[in-house]
């Protein structure tokens, strides 16, 4: 399976499987997300391609202490073959080579069906609540 950063050229596609995938939202601009992901120095994009394409992508990133992970979607007919979970390992991977021990996710309260693939992945849920605020 070939894991690696997006191309810029690949930036369009990885955005509209973002959107197929339900985890777009208007007020937020994906397309200036994913590059700033890809130029900053840590975090990136990591896709999985075929011949076909984009097959699956996720942004992981950390921010000294914990690795987040963003926009983690496989594409509707490559579903189920295990591509989710090998992209959530190489997330793991990422994370861990630059020395970060901790790993979450955020997933909104309406897409809680997908907590049972995280779950087999050895994911808990914590005891938080996120809080959050628009800056501009
Ligand atoms: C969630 C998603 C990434 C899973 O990817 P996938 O490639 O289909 O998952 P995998 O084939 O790697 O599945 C790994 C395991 O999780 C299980 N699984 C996958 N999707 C599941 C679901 N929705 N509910 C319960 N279990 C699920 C699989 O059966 C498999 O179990 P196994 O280890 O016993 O074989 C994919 O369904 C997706 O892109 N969904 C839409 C976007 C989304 O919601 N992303 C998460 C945002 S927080």
């Amino acid at each position: 399976m070939n894991i690696a950063p997006l191309t810029d050229k690949q930036i369009p596609d990885a955005v509209s499987l973002w959107t197929e995938a339900g985890l777009t939202r208007p007020w937020n601009d994906a397309i200036a997300d994913c590059r700033r992901a890809l130029r900053g120095p840590d975090s990136t994009v990591l896709a999985v391609t075929d011949d076909v394409g984009i097959v699956a992508t996720a942004m992981v990133g950390h921010d000294g202490h914990r690795g987040w992970v963003y926009s983690l979607a496989v594409a509707e007919r490559s579903r189920g073959h295990g591509f989710g979970a090998h992209l959530m390992s190489a997330c793991e991977d990422w994370v861990r080579d630059r020395g970060i021990p901790k790993i979450q996710l955020m997933v909104r309260s309406e897409n809680s069906d997908v907590l049972s693939f995280y779950g087999r992945l050895g994911y808990d849920r914590s005891d938080v609540v996120v809080l959050g605020k628009r800056l501009d």
